[in-house]
């Protein structure tokens, strides 16, 4: 299989072929995947992050089954199906007014993408169309579309070839000093105000596990209530549960105008992204119908299959109190981890909930780390100089474990070579 693999699959971000290293995966149960030659994995990533719910969760996939078995889909741009309109009612539950309206795409791309459109379309309608300007922080990502990856512009050397007209990139978390941040936040603002539809960030940026504080997202929002500038959050990963609250905007009181979620959504059962506005977006739209409102939309959109994923996802999240056990699972792993800020190659451990990062003093001996992980059962990611932590938001505390002595052995050796 590898070899057709190698033969005929072109794999997302990659421009090599399959090699020796890549993980063939045939089935999981919890936690564990299981690849083609019957080697079992702890996956310490959640697959990219999505699998939040772990493998094998059967009410998922009867929820699933029943709902194709009725009615797999209905296209929402005329009709409207049972499982989206309780998905939406379930969302406007969650967040809490003002968020109140959601609108489904199939990806955190999409939804970022609708998101952005959204922005610019609501000050259009309303007599702004100069107000285009759309301002992300540096060290995000928001996903891999024209307009999504415009806020976090991938640096290769043909990243101009997807440029988008429009886009603002700032100093990201990775700046020590988060009131400097803000100030050039706000200095962009004060000169770019009038001609900016949104700020868009992540609570918890996920690339790195790199945390905004509270006070800096609250000041965030007042700079952005002042402006009239619409405040987005991308949650596509750390959404439902990941950093320990149902979303990461709950742990300091602020809220966005726009959230948009996806991966934990569905859990990786099936493919769904929210994109959750206030009334008072929705309604400019609505006041306006006659400047032929907000024309956008995909024949997925909303997906009665995956709406009924997501019901069945939120179900167990709130019966198991699942963000509740990544708040402790994810103190546990930061706590474990704590050893590992003696070695000399150890540039900083960081995260909340279990979303955690290890940063090293290079992307080759983070490198090495994965792979010695990898060759001792436990899958992680690698970004750059960092390894990320993301696992299923269902780990027991003994995996945990696992992980910690796993990775604080793998560090230790690289550290040494
Ligand atoms: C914060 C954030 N936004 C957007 C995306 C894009 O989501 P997708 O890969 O589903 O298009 C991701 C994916 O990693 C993400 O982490």
């Amino acid at each position: 299989m590898l070899a057709l693999d190698a033969e005929h699959l072109w794999h997302p971000w990659s421009p090599t072929r399959v090699n020796p290293d890549t993980v063939l995966a045939v089935s999981g149960e919890g936690c564990r995947v299981t690849d083609a030659d019957g080697r079992d994995f702890l996956d310490a990533k959640s697959s990219g992050f999505n699998a939040t719910l772990g493998y094998g969760r059967t009410e998922i996939v009867e929820a699933v089954t029943d709902q194709l078995s009725r009615l797999m889909t209905y296209d929402l741009g005329e009709g409207s199906t049972l499982p989206a309109v309780a998905l939406a009612r379930r969302m406007a539950d969650l967040t809490g007014p003002p968020l109140t309206r959601t609108y489904f795409c199939n990806s955190g791309s999409e939804g970022v993408e609708a998101a952005v459109r959204i922005s610019r379309f609501y000050h259009a309608v309303r007599g702004f169309p100069g107000r285009f300007g759309i301002v992300s922080l540096h060290g995000g990502y928001h996903g891999s579309t024209m307009g999504a990856s415009a806020c976090a512009p991938a640096p290769t050397p043909i990243s101009s070839l997807v440029t988008a007209p429009g886009f603002t990139v700032l100093s990201g978390p990775e700046r020590p000093d988060h009131r400097s941040l803000l100030a050039e936040v706000e200095r962009h603002l004060t000169e770019h105000g009038d001609q900016t539809a949104a700020v868009i960030v992540e609570p918890v940026q996920a690339r790195f596990a790199r945390v905004l504080p509270d006070t800096f997202l609250r000041e965030l929002r007042d700079l952005c209530d002042r402006r009239g500038v619409l405040l987005i959050f991308d949650e596509v990963t750390t959404g439902f549960g990941r950093t320990g609250r149902m979303f990461a905007w709950q742990h300091g009181g602020t809220r966005p105008d726009i959230l948009i979620t996806g991966k934990g959504l569905t859990a990786g059962y099936m493919s769904l992204s929210a994109v959750t506005t206030t009334g008072e977006v929705f309604d400019a739209f609505d006041r306006n119908k006659s400047q032929a409102g907000f024309v956008h939309g995909h024949t997925h959109s909303g997906h009665a299959a995956a709406c009924a994923a997501g019901l069945a996802v939120i179900d167990i999240l709130e019966t198991e109190d699942l963000a509740g056990n990544a708040r402790d699972r994810g103190r546990q792993l930061l706590t474990g981890l704590e050893p590992a800020r003696s070695l000399s190659s150890v540039r900083e451990t960081r995260g909340l909930g279990l979303l955690v990062a290890v940063e090293l003093d290079s992307s080759a001996r983070a490198s090495g780390v994965r792979r010695r992980m990898k060759d001792d059962g436990v899958l992680v990611r690698r970004v750059g100089p960092a390894i990320i932590l993301a696992p299923p938001l269902t780990v027991r505390s003994v995996e945990i474990e696992e992980i910690t002595v796993k990775l604080l052995a793998a560090l230790e050796t690289e550290n040494a070579a």
